[in-house]
């Protein structure tokens, strides 16, 4: 299969890990390149739900290797707590699971600065996932972070966290009024034993993808988040730390942009949006609900309720520009299969003016209003469809429309349910 990356095109939760997983197939190496664990990737296989928020999705075949790139804010606990469930599970990640020695690490204390700065901020708040994403960035943009590969020179690592310690627990309690309410020794014993079991993971992780390219060996660049959580396009100040858009695949794993042969863009078949922010399409109304319940519409990685609205083709051109997304994974069609009428929102108006672009600012999107196009529901189960012609006629008028409205880029899947079985392939990357 050619190298390709995968990105979200909404704000996250599009139903990527189904898309890895199908992939990992036929990949070698599978390489998260972004984000922390704020992802919650849900893998169903074989009727068994994995959920990953460290380690990349496609561990769960026994057979390829994965790694955890430079690009990721790295949770050394969590990862270990997924090896662990993977190993109960009867899956072994030894020589095939490395994570880049230049990896920034996310330490207890960015977690509680995280917390903190949330709680400060009252009803502007970001609403993130409190997993320490963006004091961790921060750090590492400001040249006081602690890497991965930091772990071998323990007393280094010791010193330096122990500064770090100290000034973060002014910032956090006396900036931010909140607590950073763990011992600085205790810490420091339990991470020695973090750093223990960690040792062996550690490679540098850009030379090892670089070879596995010399040697004509199938990438898979698994990306988290969505194209509007991206740091520089998406929604900001509601967004979160890192780039998640395809450019961020070879900074955020140390290969040059000639390797990447396709982008994979995933398009859920409506949208939704945890954390605040502003959400043109939203329904705050039944079928907000409806959406919500049939979609199984809640984090998987701090279990709010999603946000849910009908599908914005302005979101989902704007993100095939910015990605130059080379196919779609259509996801969740079966999530409308109970509607009389599905909505597709095709442009926007701003003071009566239409309005095809996606406005850069925040408080502008807040002020569009979304013009819909009307389309009839099918009102049937999608389970028997092996191919885009078994699609009932009005499903495929919807998944139609939505390409038109999306400059036509190719399907390379349609998604029908959460298993691996569910899975329409319409056009084979080539
Ligand atoms: P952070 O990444 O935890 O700093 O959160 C910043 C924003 O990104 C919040 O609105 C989060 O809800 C959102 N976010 C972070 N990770 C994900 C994800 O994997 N899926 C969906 N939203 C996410």
């Amino acid at each position: 299969m050619p190298n390709a990356v995968i990105v979200g095109t909404q704000w996250g939760d599009e139903g990527k890990a189904k898309v890895i997983d199908y992939l990992t197939e036929r990949s070698d190496v599978i390489i998260r390149f972004q984000g922390g664990a704020n992802a919650g990737h849900t893998v169903i296989a074989e009727g068994k739900k994995f959920v990953f928020h460290m380690v990349p999705s496609g561990i769960i075949n026994p057979n390829k290797v994965c790694v955890v790139a430079n690009g990721v804010v790295f949770d050394a606990q969590q990862f270990l707590l997924e090896i662990d469930e993977l190993k109960t599970g009867g899956l072994s990640v030894e020589n095939r699971l490395y994570v880049s020695d230049l990896a920034h690490l996310v330490l207890p204390y960015h977690k509680a600065q995280d917390q903190a700065v949330e709680s400060s901020m009252g009803k502007s708040k970001i609403g993130t996932t409190c997993r320490g994403i963006g004091p961790a960035y921060a750090d590492k943009a400001s040249r006081t972070g602690l890497r991965v590969g930091d772990l071998h020179d323990w007393d280094y690592f010791c010193e330096k966290f122990s500064k770090n310690f100290e000034n973060k627990k002014q910032i956090i309690e006396q900036i931010y009024n909140g607590t950073l309410d763990i011992d600085l020794n205790t810490t420091l014993k339990e991470f020695k034993v973090i750093r223990d079991r960690m040792l062996p993971f550690i490679a540098d992780t850009s030379h090892l993808i670089f070879e596995a390219y010399r040697q004509k060996k199938a990438l898979l660049f698994e990306g988290a988040q969505g194209a509007f959580l991206d740091l520089d396009h998406g929604t900001y100040p509601f967004v979160t730390s890192s780039n998640t858009i395809s450019g961020s695949a070879c900074s955020g794993s140390g290969i040059g942009p000639g390797a990447i042969d396709h982008v994979i863009g995933i398009v859920k078949s409506y949208t939704t949006r945890v954390g605040n922010g502003p959400f043109p399409t939203e329904l705050n109304c039944e079928n907000g609900e409806k959406l919500r319940v049939a979609g199984g519409e809640f984090g998987s990685t701090t279990g709010r309720p999603r946000r849910c609205g009908w599908f914005d083709s302005v979101m989902v051109r704007k993100s095939i520009q910015i990605n130059g997304i080379t196919r779609i994974a259509l996801t969740k069609l079966d999530v409308l299969n109970d509607f009389d009428e599905i909505k597709i929102c095709t442009h926007y108006e701003i003071n009566g003016t239409k309005c095809q672009q996606f406005p850069s600012y925040s408080r502008d999107i807040e002020n569009v209003i979304p013009v819909y196009e009307s389309m009839p529901g099918w009102r049937c189960e999608l389970g028997g469809c092996k191919s885009f012609d078994d699609l009932p006629d009005n499903a495929k008028a919807y998944v139609r429309r939505l390409q038109q409205l999306c400059y036509d880029v190719p399907a390379l899947i349609i998604s029908i349910g959460p298993d691996r079985n569910e899975t329409i392939e319409v056009e084979p990357l080539q």
